[in-house]
């Protein structure tokens, strides 16, 4: 079903609450990414052109326990962040529900942008409870959700609310699913997965979903042994999820039904110790000695990855190939940052740390798109739909 669109709704002297996703890093008092705030620009930007509007975001930050008002989780960091991106004042409220509120909303002018305090602040938001989300669709004439990020939960902020006021995706929303949808339906073939990340367990769902729609597909990183060991190969110390060998096996088995090409490490970079510092010990096949840890692949593996890609039109990357928070057994994770910022391929790379690595070696700007769903865009990968987006179907 089509979800309806922030442009095809008259917004003219309305009061727009719009829920987006400014679950920013933080650390130490500084917001160390600030992605997820650039990316709700777009939409700001459209609806304060419309006459006589005013914005009113909300969002989450963090994981505040029970609801607990911690000043940690403030967002006012983030409307300092914003102010400076758009370069006009942004007012922080004190709260997101309430008389202040209600009443800093109603004293607004139109071209007022206002920051709504944590919705987490109340646990009513994650609850989803229908007199919270009353509370928040009371300040707004019309709501925008363009929280991709946070899509994938049923929250008072990002569903509830809907069934209050008319309401609409906003501009992220619709670059994301624009890109992430053919994915599921369409690719432009040939199309290449490749999927990395620690675990089967959390990425088992998403490989059986891409196998309906793939030609290929490459497996590395941490749960790539967990394959090799259900092939019978020697994983050492390696990352092995024991109860998902079987798993791995099946997987196996209905990729060779479906004549889908499965590509597996084919050397390994190893380590003596799990840690920053170990020393790099090349092993040239998938025979890892008891004693070493498989940490990244080698050099074969990154030619086989390159033949892969090289003809493919469409590739979706998610995990990386070893462990790249180590300056030493970061190889395998750039090349295929490379490889992707180089393809002529749609490119689209999502989860959490795929995402990091991109921007990290600095080619964020070379792809087709980042998205900016970590969890969300994985649960759309498997195929799930998002309770934030059903709720805006027309
Ligand atoms: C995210 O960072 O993935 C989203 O903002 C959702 O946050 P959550 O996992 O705390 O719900």
């Amino acid at each position: 079903m089509a979800v309806k669109s922030v442009k095809d709704i008259d917004l003219t002297n309305k009061k727009v609450l719009i829920r987006v996703d400014f679950n920013v890093p933080v650390i130490d008092g500084k917001i160390t990414d600030a992605t997820r705030i650039t990316a709700s620009i777009p939409t700001i930007d459209y609806i304060l052109k419309q006459k006589g509007t005013t914005v009113i975001l909300m969002s989450h930050l963090g994981r505040p326990k029970g609801g607990e008002k911690k000043p940690e989780f403030s967002l006012s960091i983030v409307a300092n962040k914003l102010s400076e991106i758009l370069g006009k004042k942004v007012i922080m409220a004190s709260d997101c529900i309430g008389d202040a509120v209600e009443k800093l909303v109603k004293e607004s002018k139109p071209g007022d942008i206002i920051l709504l305090e944590n919705v987490r602040y109340y646990k009513e938001e994650e609850g989803n409870d229908p007199e919270f989300a009353k509370k928040l669709a009371k300040l707004g004439d019309a709501y925008i959700n363009d929280a991709f990020g946070t899509a994938h939960r049923a929250h008072a902020s990002t569903e509830g609310v809907a069934k209050y006021l008319p309401s609409a995706a906003g501009l992220l929303i619709e670059k994301e699913v624009k890109f992430l949808e053919p994915i599921l339906k369409n690719p432009k073939k040939p199309f290449v997965a490749v999927i990395g990340g620690a675990k089967v367990s959390s990425k088992i769902a998403v490989l059986e979903s891409l196998l309906k729609t793939c030609d290929a597909m490459v497996i590395g990183g941490g749960m790539s042994y967990t394959f090799l060991k259900a092939m019978g190969k020697k994983i050492g110390k390696s990352l092995l999820e024991e109860d998902y060998i079987d798993t791995a096996k099946k997987f196996i088995k209905a990729a060779a039904d479906k004549k889908v090409e499965i590509i597996f490490p084919l050397d390994r970079v190893c380590a003596k110790e799990f840690s920053e510092n170990a020393e790099p010990i090349y092993i040239e096949n998938n025979e890892i000695p008891d004693e070493l840890t498989g940490m990244d692949i080698g050099p074969k593996s990154i030619e086989a990855i390159k033949k892969c890609l090289a003809t493919a039109q469409t590739i979706v990357w998610n995990g990386p190939m070893g462990v790249f928070e180590f300056k030493n057994f970061q190889k395998g994770t750039i090349a295929v940052a490379e490889m992707v910022a180089n393809s002529k391929a749609i490119t689209v790379i999502g989860g959490g740390d795929s995402v990091s690595a991109i921007n990290e070696f600095g080619y964020a700007d070379k792809v087709s798109h980042v998205s900016t769903g970590g969890g969300a865009s994985l649960e759309y990968l498997e195929g799930k739909p998002l309770p934030g987006i059903v709720a805006l179907e027309k």
